[in-house]
């Protein structure tokens, strides 16, 4: 799979990046942090209250994870002598009130599929380089995305009331994804061309800058028009 490929070519470079590692686990800790608020909605608004079980259920295992990746990427900032980063803010997108139950939960199995294949990467990466102990992080969170995994397909197909259904929510679900995901890189990139465009605007005035400083200050003070 493309996905699991990738992740394998760039495990070396992604990890080894100065900073990065720490940076990576911080963003992983974000990450379930806002799949905690986003399963705490989905328990309280949902009609079942087998589904709000096991959304509880869930959320659980992400509030662990966060912790898990958080003290991670703390541990790694201590031993450079960093100070440690806060704890994961409460922002989150709502998803479930956004999507509706049964795209959420398309939405969450696509999210977890790619956990899963991301997680299983980085602890083959981690055995390999004889980090043990990171790997053994990365194959812990990974046994409960698998469940998680699993049990959000298993109910959305008996939300759709088939295989079929199930399969065009998760389409739909991607598709709406793949949009998010060009909104927000669209954003990021208009930023930093803002960014760009500031700076480089600087030298250009800068000769205009100069000029109205040799004009005399009399001249300054009364205006271009009056002589
Ligand atoms: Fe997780
Ligand atoms: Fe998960």
């Amino acid at each position: 799979m493309l996905r699991s490929f990738l992740a394998d070519v760039l495990n070396p470079i992604v990890w080894n990046l100065p900073g990065n590692a720490a940076k990576k686990f911080y963003s992983f800790s974000c990450t379930e942090y806002s799949s905690v608020h986003d399963l705490l909605l989905a328990a309280r608004k949902t009609q079942s209250d087998s589904r709000a079980a096991k959304y509880l259920g869930h959320l659980e295992d992400e509030y662990k994870h966060t912790s898990i990746f958080l003290n991670r990427a703390n541990k790694i900032r201590k031993d450079k002598g960093q100070s440690p980063l806060p704890h994961p803010g409460s922002e989150y997108e709502q998803l479930f009130e956004l999507l509706g139950e049964k795209r959420f939960l398309a939405f969450v199995h696509l999210g977890e599929k790619r956990g899963c294949i991301q997680f299983s990467s980085y602890a083959k990466y981690f055995d390999k380089k004889g980090d043990s102990y990171t790997a053994s992080i990365f194959k812990a969170v990974l046994e409960d995305e698998v469940q998680h995994m699993n049990y959000t397909y298993e109910l959305l197909e008996e939300m759709c009331g088939s295989k079929a259904e199930a399969h065009k929510e998760l389409a739909r679900a991607n598709r709406w994804e793949m949009r998010r995901r060009w909104m927000r890189s669209g954003r990021a990139i208009t930023s930093k061309l803002f960014f760009l465009i500031t700076i480089s605007i600087y030298p250009l005035f800068m000769p205009y800058k100069l000029l109205y400083l040799c004009v005399p200050a009399k001249v300054q003070k009364s205006g271009w028009n009056k002589s």
